[in-house]
């Protein structure tokens, strides 16, 4: 069965052709990003009207490429929540759009879950139930999954999102938009042990808190150092970036995996379980990668991540849990609408079999 995946959660339009659930026909994604950059993050309306604009033609060419014909699609799926709200409109009403117009079943999704299920297109089956780690630009949670409609949120950040902090430690030190790749950049050349952060404490141990060390760093660089970054040539590579920079941000990196790992692996040991599924943006990072497994072993944990390329928005993941939930008879009407709502985090809340529309 050929899915269509549409997601429009960010600044991304993307739209993906995925066979039977895990191979990718293909996997367009057009991203708006060099238009925000200047302002150093996401500005929702130059997101939703470049989505507007690139939407048919992202659409189109994920199509040709899969060499498919649309009345031989058999499902629509769409990121239907959390995110931009006019983004997610975009998405939503294009889709919709060619259910109604074309008879083709739609289902509205969940953007976290769809990070989650990124790991299934690796072409490795993983066995349920696991713990799973979303770590992305404005999401941080921890879940346990005993199958893909039965989602238990385990704990989540009570302030910024881990990619967020990534962010905004990068701008605090004078460098580019997304914070995420640069601040990766110049922590391979740095110290991780040169500064002493840390991460707040929180009641549930399994939620995280990332504005503390955001903060703490920006205090460190105020009081220790006398010329940040700030005149760097390259904002975007971080090149010229002094040897205390680089140690600042290797610190801040180390301290943010390091609570990521520790709260990760105790939902595991609370869960009973030696199954770990990661993803989102922030699992891009191939330090994460790589304590991750180091932690992990030790502890017999298995950790899976998706491929680098699907750990950033895209509509593969989109299409292929699509069809694993379609299967399993979930389906939307055209009353779908974007759910901003927390509680779409715990939970596809339709389920309606046989009945699409209406
Ligand atoms: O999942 P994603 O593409 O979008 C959301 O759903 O939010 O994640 C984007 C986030 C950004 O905050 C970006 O800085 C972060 O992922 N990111 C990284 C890396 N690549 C992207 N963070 C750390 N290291 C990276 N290599
Ligand atoms: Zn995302």
């Amino acid at each position: 069965m050929y899915v269509l995946g549409i997601e429009t959660s960010c600044d991304e339009t993307s739209a993906a052709i995925v066979k039977d659930g895990r191979e990718i026909l293909s996997n367009e994604v057009s991203s708006s990003l060099k238009f925000h950059q200047r302002y150093g993050g996401i500005v929702p309306e130059i997101a939703s009207r470049m989505q507007l604009e690139t939407i048919t033609a992202v659409t189109d060419s994920a199509i040709k490429e899969a060499w498919v014909k649309l009345k031989d699609i058999g499902l629509i799926s769409v990121t239907s929540g959390p995110g931009l709200l006019g983004s997610l409109l975009v998405g939503i009403s294009f889709a919709k759009s060619i259910s109604l117009s074309l008879g083709i079943p739609l289902l509205g999704l969940n953007h976290l879950y769809s990070h989650i299920y990124a790991g299934f297109l690796n072409g490795i089956d993983i066995q349920l139930p696991f713990v799973a780690l979303v770590v992305s630009g404005g999401h941080t949670s921890l879940f346990y999954v005993e199958d893909f409609d039965q989602i238990k949120l385990l704990g989540s950040t009570q302030d910024d999102a881990c990619g967020e902090a990534f962010d905004k430690v990068a701008k605090i030190l004078g460098l580019g938009y997304p914070g995420g790749p640069i601040i990766e950049q110049l922590a391979r050349k740095g110290n991780p042990r040169k500064i002493k952060f840390s991460c707040s404490n929180t009641k549930n141990p399994l939620d995280f808190s990332f504005s503390g060390i955001k903060t703490a760093v920006l205090y460190y660089v105020r009081r220790f150092t006398s010329s940040p970054v700030r005149q760097l040539k390259n904002r975007q590579t971080g090149k010229q970036a002094n040897r205390q920079t680089k140690d600042i941000a290797a610190s801040f990196q180390e301290t943010v995996i390091e609570a990521l790992i520790k709260k990760s692996l105790l939902a595991c040991k609370i869960k009973k379980t030696n199954r770990l599924v990661i993803g989102g943006g922030v699992s891009a990072n191939s330090k994460l990668r790589e304590n991750f497994y180091a932690s992990a072993k030790k502890i017999k944990v298995k950790v899976y991540f998706p491929p680098k390329e699907l750990c950033l928005d895209n509509a593969a993941m989109v299409a292929g849990l699509g069809h694993r939930l379609f299967k399993k008879g979930y389906r939307s009407n055209l009353d779908l609408s974007a759910d901003l709502n927390e509680a779409i985090t715990y939970g596809i809340r339709r389920r309606r079999r046989h009945k699409l529309f209406g």
